[in-house]
């Protein structure tokens, strides 16, 4: 399984370099909603990846945000973000990374989240731990609600959808020492893998977002379910991820505030 992960770093690590390279230089933005950005480096870090991948695995299927992808049956899909935190990138904020995950079926094998930023690269293969640039990481140990740091997201629709987060995030803001909202589903799960968050929900994301970042969290000793604790599913896009100590104190929470 190795050589997986070896390519999807390799993957990741190029396209974030061109990422960080070009951060600075006029971008071409253009609006996919109203507050939905996506810029030429999002679709050249996209061709970049595509491109690795299909050099070394030509028959593996593969889905990336920006619209590439390759069908077929082979087992093997590659779920790519080649930009996750589009709008930080656009506006010179350093909160962005690439996410590259791998699922053999409906298993998530490898996953790889990259923020040039920081050069920090989260990796993770199924039963092999989870790891910042090699060095093993794990979740927090943080029990109580009171002491914890969680983080968050809202989806694009928020100004035209009532099922907005906006009353979970209240709910958890008065429970939790503070709430973050960064701005990249990727990192948000890579931090609760090694600790600087304890905890992250957030729904309506897709599974570019989430395939690698579920799998840090899970082998760094975390727990990832739906909303209700019940099992995820990378498709469906609702997320909750935790130190696992905090997880059915979150559930609770959440199901509260959504009835
Ligand atoms: C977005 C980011 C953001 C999350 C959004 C995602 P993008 O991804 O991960 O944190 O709240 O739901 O769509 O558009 O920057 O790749
Ligand atoms: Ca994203
Ligand atoms: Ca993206």
């Amino acid at each position: 399984m190795r050589e997986f992960l070896d390519v999807a770093v390799k993957a990741a690590r190029e396209a974030g370099s061109f990422l960080l390279g070009t951060r600075n230089s006029s971008l071409v933005i253009e609006k996919k909603g109203m507050v939905d950005l996506v810029t030429d480096a999002d679709r050249k870090s996209e061709k970049l990846i595509r491109d690795i991948i299909k050099v070394e695995f030509p028959n593996h299927r593969f889905i990336a945000e920006e619209g590439t992808s390759a069908r077929g049956d082979s087992e093997y899909k590659w779920l790519v973000d080649p930009l996750d935190g589009t709008t930080n990138y656009a506006h010179g904020f350093p909160i962005w990374c690439v996410s590259i995950g791998l699922l053999k079926g409906n298993d998530i094998i490898a996953g790889c989240v990259y923020n040039p930023s920081l050069d920090e690269c989260f990796t993770a293969e199924a039963g092999s731990g989870a790891f910042v640039n090699g060095q093993r990481i794990r979740v927090s140990q943080t029990a109580n609600l009171d002491d914890c740091l969680l983080a968050t997201g809202f989806p694009y629709d928020i100004r035209t959808s009532p099922d907005d987060n906006l009353k979970e995030f209240t709910a958890f803001y008065k429970k939790a020492q503070a709430v973050r909202r960064a701005g990249a589903a990727a990192l948000d799960l890579a931090y609760v893998a090694c600790g600087r968050l304890d905890g992250f929900w957030e729904f309506k994301l897709s599974p570019w977002d989430i395939a690698a970042g579920i799998l840090l969290v899970k082998e760094a000793g975390g727990k990832v379910t739906s909303y209700s604790g019940d099992a995820y599913d990378v498709h469906k896009g609702q997320i909750l991820a935790s130190n696992e100590l905090i997880h059915n104190d979150m559930v609770r929470i959440l199901k509260k505030v959504r009835g």
